[in-house]
């Protein structure tokens, strides 16, 4: 156990060095570090670079997937063209007939000097993107098909298309998330005030995801400051809020949601705890027999979860830049065992910071995109077949 501690601390502390190049979209966190180090009883000077180990415990991670989830492989040579005009690409989401939708910044980008120290965004007066931030590409070419959402959007965030095709987009700057119909320049619903934040139920800040369930439910991550997620019914009634005191439930950062309804489980990619924790979705209302007991999946190489897509009985999930111990690659996630059952890291070279996730309904393509470079990958998704022998 003893052991096990200092590597986890050691990731923390190579984690914050790390960090410190990354570009951050946070602030605290270095200081939350040392404070976690101070109550050990250690500096980073102390002996936790003696223990760098050559052989961390990191590389006895073995897959347990035994061939049963499906592996996502890259599409070679996809797009075949050049995205236009995409800046760094925060979100992607998945429309009715199977094409991917990307949401970018275009020209803006998301950094330090993004936001003051009180969470305000610094550029209100340079306006809104002047240019299509919605695009739908073709899954064939990766061709742009169609483009909408310019002069709306300050900094785009996560991109959610439900069962009706309503589009759900969260933007940080605005600390807002607007409900687009098809078709519809307008949003019909808005979560928020606009360049408002707070920590009330009227004010979001700086929200990251949505996540909608087939009975209406809606569920946003709200976000980088309040670290919360709100339960609304389909009229945007607040219904809960996660997670309650009693819940003994810490988010840091919600960055990303996907919901298993077959399980009534609500997943969240807790990005700065590094680990993606399962709660009860409660679709069918409140239920006073469930136990709040939820499920966790965090391991030391999982490091700083951006974003997760569920399928199945199997959670697809990436992480970002966390340290050099820990790659940038692709998990298969088990909520169920609680566990990561599969890696598959190619696109780790292409992608410095990857940021969203999205998997297509019949499970058979998924699609990555990155802020920096800005990049989509497609995957599809291959039997895996268990090796005989070693
Ligand atoms: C951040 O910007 C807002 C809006 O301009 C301002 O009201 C607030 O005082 C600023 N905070 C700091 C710490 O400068
Ligand atoms: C994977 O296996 C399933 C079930 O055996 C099958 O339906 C599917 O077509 C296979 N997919 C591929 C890409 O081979």
């Amino acid at each position: 156990m003893f052991t096990y501690r200092i590597v986890f601390l050691f990731i923390l502390f190579t984690f914050v060095k790390e960090h410190y190049y990354a570009s951050s979209e946070q602030t605290n966190f270095q200081k939350k570090i040392h404070k976690i180090l101070a109550e050990h009883g250690l500096t980073e000077d102390d002996e936790l670079l003696s223990v760098a180990p050559e052989q961390s415990i990191l590389s006895s991670v073995t897959n347990q997937n035994h061939g049963v989830a499906p592996r996502p492989k890259e599409v070679q040579n996809w797009p075949q063209g050049k995205l236009p005009h995409s800046g760094e690409i925060s979100g992607v989401s998945i429309n009715r007939v199977g094409q991917p939708v990307i949401f970018h910044r275009g020209p803006r980008t998301f950094n330090d000097w993004s936001f003051n120290e009180t969470n305000d965004f610094r550029f209100i007066n340079e306006g809104p993107i002047d240019i299509d931030t919605v695009l739908t590409l073709d899954p064939k070419t990766g061709n742009v098909l169609s483009g909408w959402g310019s002069g709306f959007f300050y900094l785009p965030h996560g991109i959610t298309i439900d069962h009706e095709g309503n589009t759900w987009l969260t933007d940080v700057a605005m600390h807002q998330v607007f409900k687009f119909s098809p078709g519809a320049s307008r949003p019909s619903m808005t979560f928020g005030q606009k360049f408002q934040h707070g920590p009330g139920v009227r004010k979001l800040c700086m929200p990251t995801s949505v996540a909608v369930a087939h009975n209406g439910d809606i569920f946003i991550a709200d976000g980088y400051c309040n670290s919360r997620v709100l339960k609304y019914d389909y009229r945007g009634e607040l219904i809960r809020i996660f997670p309650q005191p009693w819940e003994f439930l810490s988010l840091q950062i919600p960055h990303s949601l996907t919901l298993m309804e077959q399980y009534d489980l609500l997943c969240i990619a807790d990005r700065e705890n590094m680990r993606v924790i399962c709660v009860k979705a409660e679709l069918n209302g409140y239920d006073t027999s469930s136990q709040m007991t939820s499920l966790n999946i965090q391991q030391p190489d999982l490091g700083r979860v951006f974003a997760i897509a569920a399928h199945g009985n199997y959670i697809y999930a990436i992480n970002g830049p966390t340290s050099q111990m820990i790659p940038v690659q692709g998990f298969t996630l088990n909520p169920l065992t609680e566990s990561i059952i599969d890696h598959w890291d190619s696109f780790a070279q292409k992608m410095w910071m990857p940021h969203d996730i999205a998997i297509t309904e019949d499970g058979r393509e998924l699609y990555i995109v990155s802020i920096t470079p800005s990049r989509i990958l497609k995957f599809t998704m291959e039997n895996v077949t268990r090796k005989s022998g070693h």
